[in-house]
This record gives C-alpha cells, structure tokens and sequence, in this order.
C-alpha cells in the first residue's frame, strides 16, 4: 500500500464566549467566565497547548454583527450567545504569536466594508510581528446586519467575488511594492532605504484604486497565508485562484470528495499546483475514555443547545429568517436561493433530508460540523476513514467546552495519528505556508 500523506490541523476559535457549540459558554466543563473569554490569558493558553500538538494554526471566525435575522428579533442572538458578543480577533494573534514560536496564526477579515490598502497593510504588520505566521481568511460579507452596521447593502453573490478578486490584487500589488533587499540601513551614507527597491503600485481598477507603495516593507511571506471558505462557484473560483488552505464543512465524505476534486481541477486550470492549497473539513471531536463515555458526553453536550438558539444561528448564517417554515419541513428540497448555500449541510449519512429541526439542532451544537464521537483510537480511526474517502487533507476542530475539549485532542488524539504515522511529529518550517506544504 503506498505511504499516506499526513494530514493537517487547524483549531478553529472565536473571540467570543461561544465558538461553534451554543453550548460551549453553559458547559460545565468550559472555563469561559467573562474575565477569561475576552482576555488574552486563554488564547496564548490555546495557541501553546496547539503548538505543542504541532497544529497547522490556531485560526478565529469573525462576523461584524449581532444578528436579528431570526423573527427579526436581537432577543434570540443576544439570549443564546449566537456568535455574540463577538470581539475583533485580530489583535489577539499578536498576543498568541507572542508566546509561541512555529504555529500559525490566522483569522477572519471581510473584504466587503474596507479599502485594500489598510488590510495590506494591516496584514503585512501581523506577518511581521508573528515572524511569518499570518495567515488571512478572506471572506466577503452575506449579512445584512453586516452590510447595514456598515451603512451597506448586502451585495449579490457575483459582485462580492468580483470585487473580492480586484481586492486581493491589490494586496499582492502593495505587498509587491517593497523588494525583499530595500531596506539597506547603511549608516556611513545615510541611506535607510534603496529608493530604487521600493515602487508605486498606481492601480486603477474597477472598484478600487490606491497610489502606493506600501508603508510596511516587505514580510517573511511578503503578505499573510490566503485562507478562503467560500462554498458558491465564484467562492470557489476565487479559492482556486489564491487560497494557500480553503475551509469546507462537508459532512459526507462522498461530498467532501467532490468539493476537494472540483477545487483541485479549478487549480490545475488556473495552472496552479493542486497541491498548494490544503483543503480542511470541519469535524467536531467528542472524546471519551470508552464509546460509552464519549456517547454519554455527546449527548449531554446536545442536550444544552436550546433549538431556538439553533433558529437562530441558522438564520444568521443562511441571512433568511426561518422562522416562517414548519420544523418538519425537509430543507434539502427547498428551492428559496439562500438555502441553497448550505445543501450539502442538509443531508443525513444516507443522502436522504433532514428537517429544518434537525438542521438547526445540528447547527446550534457545531455549525454543521460531523461530531466524531469515540475513543481516542476510534477517533483517529474516523479521520483516517474520512481522508481515505475525501482524498485529502486535513480538518479544523470546533470544541465543545473549552480549553478542556481542545487539551483532550492534543493530549490523546494526536498522538495515536502520529503513531499511525498520519501527522507531523514536529515542524519542518517556521512560516504559516511552510506548514501548509509540509506533507511528509
Ligand atoms: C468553514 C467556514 C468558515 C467560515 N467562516 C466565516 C467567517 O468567519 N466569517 C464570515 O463572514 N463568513 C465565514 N464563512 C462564510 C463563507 O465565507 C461564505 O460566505 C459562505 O460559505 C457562503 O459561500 P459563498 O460566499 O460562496 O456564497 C465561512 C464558511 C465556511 C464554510
């Protein structure tokens, strides 16, 4: 049998009290009070626990918003924690990189309410700052409680990855702006910098437009590790073109295969190497010392999710308010357009519907994510299986109560995929990219 290639790991975090799991903030295993959700303290505490694990990056999602989407109501978001309060991430991953070494370190930013340059700029400070470790998940904002906080209208699908496409070549402009040997520093000739080595970007396009140069010279990955999650065919075009790692929520590995395939033959037409862009399933591990426990904790965990936290969740994230709908209704042959966004989240194992009440329990419990449930070894056992199936190649973890449940995988998942020779021992490279391209 040939060698199989090692998987990858990200651990998937929000800066808020609950992440995936409504019921995160109300399990008794969490240690979220107020004092630790929003300090740095528990985030420099996960990054070294997932450093130690030799994780790929500890990444957060980001929404600029508190959702009325469900009944039109704040009451429910508010009431069950559904993604807010949310704080801005990214000044954590300064926090994070300062007491790790080798992990990388990314979040979420829209593209949608801001002008390239800041995020250039901004983006090229972290990679600095973290030694190379940045790494940006660039999506573009589906809201309109998003588009409204920013005086906006929500955009239809074509125009957010049309303008996303003209955004991230700007970026790459700007971060091209700076060779990588302009800054001599020669102090007998006071020169601090080549001006030959620096230029102006004078970029005109259709919706943007920006002078240059760049006031950051350039970084260790000369700009961030690109991240995407689109799941529509412009999202996935725009992935193809220039993400470094896409994240996708497939629950069936047959469908995960063919998110994976579609990508990869994307790639190859874009003339890019398939290879250079990982592709991360989001999985939900339950661990216990017996398939008993696991099941027993699994169980209780779900039992703390109140469905209308679910709705609520559900609604946010599809922008359509569901509370029109009867919970019985079969959500994988509906035909409103934002339901079709999530359809491979509508389907049990079997390929047959779920209900819009199952759905939004699954929801509430992880975003969509498959709980793996089990002994650590069967754990590893369902990882291997679903890469087998999948093709590649990796996943993102979403905890249950925290920092208990990701200490958990580290300490005894991890090191039985290293036994089975399917994850890294240690690191090769320092940078966020020499992570993602290190298979064997
Ligand atoms: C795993 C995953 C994580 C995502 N994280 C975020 C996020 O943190 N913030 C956000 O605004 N959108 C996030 N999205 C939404 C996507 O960027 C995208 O808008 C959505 O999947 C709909 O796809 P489309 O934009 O191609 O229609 C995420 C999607 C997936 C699948």
């Amino acid at each position: 049998m040939s060698k199989k290639k090692k998987m990858h790991l990200a651990q998937f975090l929000v800066h808020g009290p609950t992440y995936h799991s409504l019921a995160m903030w109300r399990h008794p295993q969490s240690d979220i009070t107020q004092d630790k959700w929003s300090k740095p303290a528990l985030y420099q505490h996960i990054a070294r626990t997932c450093e130690r694990g030799k994780f790929d990056m500890v990444f957060f999602a980001d929404l600029n918003y508190i959702s009325d989407t469900f009944r039109g109501s704040l009451e429910p978001a508010l009431r069950y924690a559904v993604q807010a309060p949310e704080h801005d991430p990214v000044p954590l991953l300064s926090w994070m990189g300062a007491v790790t070494s080798h992990i990388g370190l990314g979040a979420t930013f829209s593209v949608s309410h801001q002008h390239p340059f800041y995020l250039a700029r901004l983006w090229a400070t972290i990679d600095h700052l973290t030694g190379g470790r940045a790494a940006w998940n660039v999506v573009t904002s589906i809201n309109h409680n998003q588009a409204s906080n920013y005086g906006q209208e929500r955009e239809a699908t074509d125009m957010r990855y049309e303008k996303a496409d003209e955004f991230i070549a700007v970026c790459q402009k700007l971060w091209n702006s700076w060779d990588a040997d302009a800054v001599v520093m020669d102090r007998e000739n006071a020169v601090f910098v080549d001006a030959a080595k620096v230029r102006r970007i004078d970029y005109e396009g259709r919706f943007y437009k920006s002078r240059g140069p760049l006031n950051v010279t350039r970084s260790p990955q000369n700009g961030p590790a690109i991240l995407q999650a689109g799941t529509s065919p412009k999202g996935k075009k725009l992935a193809a073109k220039y993400a470094d790692a896409i994240f996708a929520i497939q629950p069936r590995p047959e469908d995960a295969a063919a998110y994976r395939a579609d990508i990869r033959s994307r790639m190859d037409a874009n003339g890019r190497d398939p290879d250079c862009c990982k592709i991360l399933f989001g999985m939900q591990p339950i661990i216990g010392s017996s398939e008993a426990e696991a099941r027993e904790k699994q169980e209780f965990h779900n039992s703390l999710v109140p469905l209308d936290g679910g709705m609520a969740i559900l609604s946010a994230h599809l922008d359509f308010d569901l509370s029109a709908l009867s919970l019985d209704d079969a959500m994988a042959t509906r035909d409103e357009p934002e339901l079709q966004r999530m359809q491979t989240r509508f389907r049990k194992p079997s390929g047959e519907s779920m209900t819009l009440r199952e759905v939004a329990q699954r929801h509430g419990q992880s975003v969509g994510l498959p709980q793996f449930v089990g002994t650590p070894n069967s754990i590893a056992d369902q990882m291997e299986a679903f890469i087998d199936i999948a093709g590649g190649d990796g996943f993102m973890l979403s905890p249950i109560y925290c920092p208990g449940a990701i200490e958990e995988f580290v300490d005894l998942v991890v090191p039985e995929l290293q036994r089975r020779n399917l994850f890294r021992t240690d690191y090769s490279g320092v940078t966020q990219r020499d992570h993602l391209l290190q298979d064997d």
